[in-house]
């Protein structure tokens, strides 16, 4: 037996103020497309936007359902409509922020497990890190330099 550790470097934002200007427009475009999540399920809204090479923003929300499973994550909704509508274009970075209806979301909220597996594949595909940043409604923003980060042992399709 070799034991196998896994290690990721992630970098803590204390506020958005000490973003780069361009990660705070794109959070800026992330917190209006927070306001046009369709949540009525869970009060919980979270916007994504994605800043492409060249140099266009796609946006998505979550999008919820009656049959809560066909509902859709606010980040497959936004790198989906990138791959719809710049399919050759490489996704440089992604910002995810979220709020609650019922409380304060005052920590930093990671994309879920099946959302990272779906911006792995675009940034497999690409061969380009795409950096990923996700905060709350307000506090600290964290920050991947990759999706592989929040991901480690990735499934893609070289396990094929
Ligand atoms: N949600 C996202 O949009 N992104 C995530 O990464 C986590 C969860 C949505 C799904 C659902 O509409 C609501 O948040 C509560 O889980």
């Amino acid at each position: 037996m070799k034991p196998l550790t896994i290690t990721s470097r992630l970098e803590v934002y204390e506020s958005p103020e000490e973003l780069p200007q361009d990660v705070q427009e794109l959070l800026q475009a992330a917190i209006e497309a927070r306001e046009s999540a369709y949540a009525p399920y869970s009060s919980f809204k979270v916007g994504a936007a994605l800043l492409l090479e060249n140099n266009e923003v796609v946006i998505g929300s979550n999008q919820e359902n009656a049959s809560y499973p066909s509902g859709l994550c606010a980040e497959r909704t936004a790198v989906y409509a990138a791959g719809a509508k710049y399919p050759d274009v490489p996704v440089l970075k992604l910002v995810v922020t979220a709020k609650s209806m019922r409380h304060q979301v005052v920590s930093p909220v990671p994309p879920c497990g099946a959302c990272r597996q779906a911006l792995v594949e675009y940034e497999v595909k690409q061969d380009e890190p795409m950096e990923v940043y996700f905060t709350g409604e307000t506090g600290k923003v964290v920050k991947a330099d990759s999706v592989k980060d929040l991901l480690p042992l990735v499934f893609d399709n070289s396990c094929l």
